[in-house]
């Protein structure tokens, strides 16, 4: 039933990628929709080739008319649904955070990307204004060095935490992985370990960016209604 959002008004910040392990991961215990919202529908180019197995359903034809249609249906039949957006701060993004869940902020290191997820929270905060109710967020730090922290990314890691917003423990690290489950349209449990280097470890990342998720989710749902991202911010 939990619908978790990926949203960054940013191209290129990691949303897709993120979606799909999330969407692969959840898929190995539980029924999965994700709404392929991006009108380039990477994840529905994803199944086509991949062929996922039943868990993993992709819904490629949702727009503004009908996205929280297409939502409701979804969390309607399946217990996970994930929503892939485009990388823009369209109607359809506020739309579908009206339903989510969760929102996760994909963001890279960078004081750039660090500023568009900025962006990203007043589209949260602009949609809590609206509903009156809170819209669990948090932001995951992605394409991170496993072997060195950035001073830049140090820095974004602590103004956004002395801002008050929640960052996700786990990061998606920088893998060659990630970036092999597209080309080779494959779930990551698929590839081949003696062709993608680092297999094991990108899994080990992916399988606890989901425990953590999983973990939140449930926290939220046992939760009366918390601080609204205005109070954090
Ligand atoms: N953790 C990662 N490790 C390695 N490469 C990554 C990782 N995350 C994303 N990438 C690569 O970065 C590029 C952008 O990622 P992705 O498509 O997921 O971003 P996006 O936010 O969905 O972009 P858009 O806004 O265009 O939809 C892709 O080439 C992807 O393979
Ligand atoms: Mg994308």
């Amino acid at each position: 039933m939990p619908t978790i959002v990926f949203v960054s008004p940013k191209g290129g910040a990691g949303k897709t990628t993120a979606a799909l392990v999330l969407a692969n991961e959840l898929a190995r215990g539980a029924a999965v929709t994700v709404i392929d919202a991006d009108p380039n529908h990477p994840i529905r180019s994803w199944a086509a080739e991949a062929h996922p197995g039943d868990n993993l359903t992709v819904i490629s034809d949702s727009d503004e008319e009908n996205i929280l249609d297409r939502i409701e249906e979804a969390a309607a039949t399946t217990p996970f649904v994930i929503v892939d957006l485009e990388g823009s701060a369209a109607k359809i993004v506020l739309l579908a955070v009206s339903q989510a869940d969760f929102v996760v902020v994909p963001t890279q290191g960078s004081q750039l990307d660090a500023e568009q997820a900025s962006r990203a929270l007043r589209v949260i905060k602009q949609q809590e204004k609206m509903s009156g109710r809170p819209v669990p967020f948090a932001v995951l730090l992605t394409r991170t060095n496993v072997a060195i922290r950035t001073r830049t990314m140090t820095h974004i890691q602590r103004g956004l935490i002395d801002a008050g917003v929640p960052v996700l423990n786990t990061e998606l690290h920088e893998r060659e992985a990630f970036r092999a489950m597209f080309s080779f349209r494959q779930p990551l449990e698929k590839l081949d370990p003696k062709e993608v280097a680092n297999l094991d470890k990108a899994m080990a990342n992916a399988e606890a960016f989901a425990q953590e998720l999983v973990a939140l989710l449930r926290k939220e749902q046992g939760r009366t209604p918390g601080r609204t991202a205005e109070q954090v911010a």
